[in-house]
């Protein structure tokens, strides 16, 4: 265990870089609420990690992150433990993600790829803000990706695009992440909390096989396998969670470990202002 014990939740926990990051902040002595979208997958996989785990206080929540009812409902119940337990929210890893190479559109009217990789993660960590600034180092990881880099945004119609390009979409909501990263830091200055994007680096997990076109999964099949463990992109996580260093160093963009210089089109405030606004607007926040 490093330090004093922590909370954390993680988006994603059912497979992949998710699932690993549960069992390993479980393993640092961490209390870890996990996050999944099928109640059978979550039950199936808690009891895999409790069993790895012996004792570990893992808690898996079931919510669809595409609908943003499910994503208030999420932080309701969120809420409710936390506030029972008497504890902070330490940790939110914003971890679910997914490639879509067909176009979908959610029950709320928002393009798929953008409502789950950027809007739901914009969303939750609003509303868990209260419980993550009651905590002396409160910090929110949203991953992020290399796909990032020579992409553009287009802010006004990224939720309902005029054409719809897998590669696109999915590059489009991993620059969403980062410019979402940046803003929510530079709100958090003055205060004990952070916000950091991570890039995991190409990382051997299932995520463009699942329910992606015979060509994409096919291409994904050779290509993740050239991909490191999720254990690795987890390390910096756990760093990012429990270093103390971390709150003296300005870098936002991580990756293994280190500080990384995002895409240009990521460091610009005019952007991620933009993008916060509309975010806003989608899920019918108040602006700010
Ligand atoms: N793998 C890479 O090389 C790579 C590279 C750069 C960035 N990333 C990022 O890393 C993150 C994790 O990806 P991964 O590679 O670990 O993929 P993964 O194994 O497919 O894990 C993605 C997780 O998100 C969950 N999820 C997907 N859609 C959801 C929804 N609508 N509601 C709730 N949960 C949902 C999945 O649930 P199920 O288990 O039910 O599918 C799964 O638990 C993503 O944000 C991804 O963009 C990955």
């Amino acid at each position: 265990m490093r330090g004093s014990p922590k909370t954390v939740v993680i988006t994603g926990g059912t497979s992949g870089i998710g699932r690993q990051a549960v069992l390993d902040f479980a393993r640092s002595g961490a209390v870890v609420y996990a996050v999944g979208r099928s109640a059978e997958r979550c039950a199936a996989v808690e009891r895999q990690l409790c069993s790895e785990v012996p004792g570990a206080p893992i808690k898996f929540l079931t919510a669809d992150l595409s609908q943003q009812a499910q994503v208030r409902r999420l932080a309701d119940q969120l809420k409710y433990e936390l506030r029972a337990s008497g504890r902070p929210l330490d940790g939110l890893v914003n971890n679910a993600g997914l490639y879509a190479s067909r176009r979908t559109n959610t029950v709320d009217g928002i393009e798929l790829t953008f409502a789950v990789n950027h809007l739901a993660p914009f969303l939750l960590t609003q509303l868990l803000l209260p419980l993550l600034t009651q905590s002396t180092a409160g910090r929110v990881i949203t991953l992020s990706s290399y796909a990032h880099y020579t992409t553009l945004l287009d802010v006004q119609r990224v939720a309902s695009p005029p054409f719809y390009l897998g590669l696109w979409a999915y590059k489009s909501s991993k620059l969403a992440n980062v410019l979402f990263s940046m803003e929510l830091d530079r709100r958090f200055q003055g205060s004990s909390a952070r916000a950091f994007a991570l890039d995991p680096g190409l990382v051997n997990t299932g995520i463009a096989g699942k329910g992606t076109d015979p060509l994409t999964r096919l291409i994904w099949y050779f290509k993740r396998r050239q991909g490191t463990p999720p254990s690795v992109p987890v390390q910096t996580l756990l760093h990012l969670v429990y270093s103390p260093q971390i709150q003296e160093n300005p870098a936002v963009y991580w990756r293994d470990l280190h500080p990384k210089k995002p895409d240009r089109q990521a460091l610009r405030v005019d952007l991620a202002l933009s993008l916060w606004r509309r975010s806003c607007e989608l899920c019918a926040l108040p602006l700010e």
